[in-house]
């Protein structure tokens, strides 16, 4: 879609949700609002709870920047409400958001084409009890115990110790009732954003704590960001091609942000892909796409020119 086009569009921004990422994806959308508002365009705040059919049946819009995270936003459901009311939205379509929702799925399907990612087992806490899981576990500490679907490092923890095991597992199933138990990788930690097709330059993230959780995340000052990633020119190749790999084969669309360990043998794991990565104006894909020469509504306009009208 040209930008001529696009100013014609009444374009409403949704955001909040059920999610526990509400209150960054109030922030995602404000901050997206705002900067469309600063630029004259025709543009609504949609701010939701659970309404968000009635919220698309009443607004007057003729398509949705998507700005809703984790559950509902990012998993397929507000995008199959969108496509049962033709509205179109941006972002990846519903079966995209859907298995890039869960990350056992994710990785055994980039498993499959080749990509590294950590060794892991799957615990369906509905179906089995914790300590007879626990004794058919062959993976050894160190681990990392994590919800299957989640986002935003909630529910989960680094386990050195097989005593700290149980706790980690009866945490993690409150957010999901699969849980992931992954080998842990220890290296640098490097985010990949891919715009629509296209590779942004990397970051490296140094959280003070030295894990990256729900604190360092969104709490100023807690992390440093390093971009462009101060990586060998291969290295960095490498890990792109690799997030555009994945993106291509999990059939993402607008921005995506794949999660990556580089190991002290300059090796990357993949760990996850964001379909719906956080858009205020500190976000890391808006400081990659700066990095790249795009200003924030810049972005903002090539995530919404990827929508299919
Ligand atoms: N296998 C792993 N090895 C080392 N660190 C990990 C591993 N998996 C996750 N982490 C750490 O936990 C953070 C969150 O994990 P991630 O899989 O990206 O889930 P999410 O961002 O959805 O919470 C990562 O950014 C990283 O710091
Ligand atoms: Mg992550």
């Amino acid at each position: 879609m040209e930008l001529t086009q696009l100013r014609k569009k009444r374009i409403g921004v949704l955001a909040g949700g059920i999610s526990s990422e509400k209150e960054i994806s109030l922030k995602t959308g404000k901050a997206v609002f705002e900067a469309l508002k600063s630029k004259s365009y025709q543009v609504q705040f949609l701010e939701v709870q659970d309404n968000i059919i009635e919220t698309l049946q009443k607004a007057k819009i003729d398509i949705i920047f998507n700005a809703l995270h984790g559950t509902w936003g990012e998993d397929g459901v507000v995008q199959s409400a969108c496509e049962m009311l033709k509205i179109p939205y941006t972002g990846s379509h519903v079966a995209s958001s859907s298995l890039c929702m869960v990350k056992s799925w994710t990785k055994m399907v980039v498993q499959k084409e080749g990509i590294l990612t950590p060794t892991f087992i799957l615990w369906d806490s509905s179906k089995e009890k914790v300590d007879s899981f626990m004794k058919k576990l062959s993976l050894k500490p160190p681990v990392i115990v994590k919800p299957d679907a989640q986002g935003s490092t909630v529910g989960i923890s680094i386990i050195k110790k097989f005593s700290q095991l149980k706790n980690a597992l009866m945490v993690a199933q409150k957010f999901d009732s699969c849980v992931l138990v992954e080998g842990f990788i220890s290296g640098k930690e490097i985010t990949a954003s891919v715009l629509n097709g296209k590779s942004l330059p990397l970051i490296e993230i140094k959280p003070k704590s030295g894990f990256y959780d729900y604190k360092s995340k969104y709490t100023k000052g807690q992390t440093e960001y390093l971009c462009p990633a101060p990586l060998s020119k291969s290295i960095t190749q490498k890990i792109q091609n690799t997030s555009l790999k994945a993106y291509d084969i999990l059939r993402c669309r607008g921005a995506a942000r794949s999660d990556f360990i580089v190991d002290k043998n300059n090796k990357a794991w993949f760990l996850e892909i964001n379909t719906l990565p956080g858009m205020t104006e500190t976000s890391l894909v808006p400081k990659a796409a700066k990095e790249f020469g795009l200003s924030f509504i810049k972005l903002v306009e090539e995530i919404l020119r990827s929508v299919d009208l």
